[in-house]
């Protein structure tokens, strides 16, 4: 039975870029990518991401799939079979489990979040909001995250709906969805553009995300954003190489893969062009964190006319692209238990839910009642200070241990797994050896993206401060 929801494949390439892309396009895009960029002061953030996007993301990307169609299983067997195919230790297995474990935790948060943006929608509908300038709006987002009662009703809603979803088996329950659910986000997307473009100080939002200042940018901000390239990709934790496993054999992996990464671009950037007008026209601090998507798009949507429908519907498909990511944090970890310990897809959904939900109160309540347990931790070498963490909530640990850490490391062994120990048989089975894609890929895989995830891992430590002292 288990055997058999593994071996079922999406009807066609097309759903399978549609989900993936489902997979990709969440709350990184529209309400991460913004926030991370107005911290770590736009243009010079945005370039490092787009260069790691480039360099490193869309070929792991390309060998993330091929590990998910040629293992066929949960990411911890797949690696382990694909490891005995080539005649490579078993503990590659252990680059599967770190991937399900940070598919787990950022969940945990994911979950919260995604409650923020369905607290919005009856917001929104109310009409609360029409009419009123920042001020008021500003105080409605503090108001909302300092209720942990709140916070956990709607984590509660959303991790309901996630697996409910996931114990109906993801092809059943993502495939109808996603055909509708991708095209409306990206008009509303387009219809708040042309809301920043004529009201919003447009010029001055595009030139603080494409003029790069590289005084503005830390090497902890480098980090941040290649850690972004990955989590906004959905990159380095298995989420890929499950939906890969779906993926029907004689599908192109090279197109599907740019298809995929480009879409998320375009729909982060437009994010960025929308949110950053309306930051600087109504005087907003664009570094005001993770609140900055909750702050700004209202005040957009209370001058305008049919605000209250766009609004709504604004938020209704926030969530909608959530939840198809928050499915694809979390089926590693259930397609493994299913095959562990033989349990059903609705038993293991139970349990992981349950588990995922009672993590996420900690991310829920670091915005209020555990507000003041903080860490702060920073390496002091020789050649300066070096912050790893400043007076840093749970929420924020969560999220910079999974996406600047684990996912990016993620990423480095699955790039080594597929360059060097893979054999080249079998990676000549899954990717067409066109003449020059197949050449520039490997090259990027071999060399390009495990050097510079290890040159930013050291720069954010301080190593390499210390080494060129
Ligand atoms: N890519 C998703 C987003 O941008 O919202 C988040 C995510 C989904 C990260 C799945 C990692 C993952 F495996």
């Amino acid at each position: 039975m288990q055997k058999k929801s593994l071996q079922s494949l999406w009807s066609s390439r097309f759903i399978f870029i549609l989900a993936a892309t489902g997979s990709a396009v969440g709350l990184g895009n529209i309400w991460k990518f913004p926030y991370i960029t107005g911290v770590n002061g736009g243009g010079a953030f945005v370039l490092v991401y787009l260069l790691c996007v480039l360099a490193i993301g869309i070929p792991i990307l390309m060998a993330e799939i091929l590990l998910g169609r040629r293992g066929r299983k949960d990411p911890i067997n797949c690696l382990k079979y694909l490891a005995a195919e080539s005649g490579k230790s078993p503990l590659w297995k252990l680059l599967g489990w770190m991937g399900v474990i940070a598919g787990f935790l950022i969940l945990s948060y994911y979950s919260v979040i995604a409650g923020w943006a369905m607290a919005y929608v009856p917001y929104m509908a109310s009409g609360m909001f029409s009419g009123q300038g920042s001020d008021f709006i500003n105080q409605q987002f503090d108001s909302l995250v300092s209720s942990p009662t709140t916070l956990v009703a709607w984590h509660t809603i959303f991790m309901f709906m996630t697996m409910f979803v996931i114990s109906k088996g993801v092809r059943r329950g993502l495939e109808n969805a996603i055909k509708y659910l991708m095209p409306t986000l990206f008009i509303l997307l387009l219809v708040l553009l042309f809301y920043s473009y004529n009201y919003g100080a447009f010029s001055q939002g595009l030139s603080f995300l494409f003029s790069p200042d590289f005084s503005k940018i830390s090497s902890d901000g480098i980090l941040s954003a290649m850690g972004h390239a990955f989590f906004t990709l959905s990159l380095g934790m298995g989420a890929i190489m499950v939906y890969g496993s779906y993926l029907p054999k004689d599908a192109s992996i090279t197109s599907s893969a740019i298809w995929i990464a480009l879409f998320d671009t375009i729909v982060a950037l437009v994010a960025g062009m929308v949110i950053f007008p309306i930051v600087f026209a109504n005087g907003l601090e664009a570094a005001a964190g993770p609140g900055l998507i909750f702050k700004t798009i209202p005040v957009a949507f209370s001058q305008m006319s049919g605000g209250t429908f766009f609004g709504s519907l604004f938020f209704i498909v926030l969530v909608f692209a959530a939840w198809t990511s928050s499915i694809s944090l979390i089926e590693p970890a259930v397609v493994w238990l299913m095959d562990k310990f033989s349990v059903t897809r609705f038993k293991a959904s139970i349990i992981l839910g349950f588990l995922v939900w009672s993590v996420g109160l900690l991310s829920a309540f670091s915005f209020n009642i555990l507000s003041e347990v903080t860490f702060s931790q920073s390496i002091v070498t020789s050649a300066g200070e070096f912050v790893i963490l400043k007076d840093a909530s749970i929420f924020d640990v969560l999220d910079y241990l999974t996406s600047n850490i684990m996912l990016p490391l993620g990423g480095l062994l699955i790039a080594l797994f597929v360059a060097w120990k893979m054999k080249k048989e079998y990676v000549h089975q899954e990717i067409a050896a066109h003449p020059i894609i197949f050449p520039a890929w490997q090259f990027l895989l071999k060399f390009v993206a495990p050097t510079a995830v290890l040159i930013v891992f050291m720069n954010a430590l301080g190593i390499l401060a210390f080494i060129m002292k």
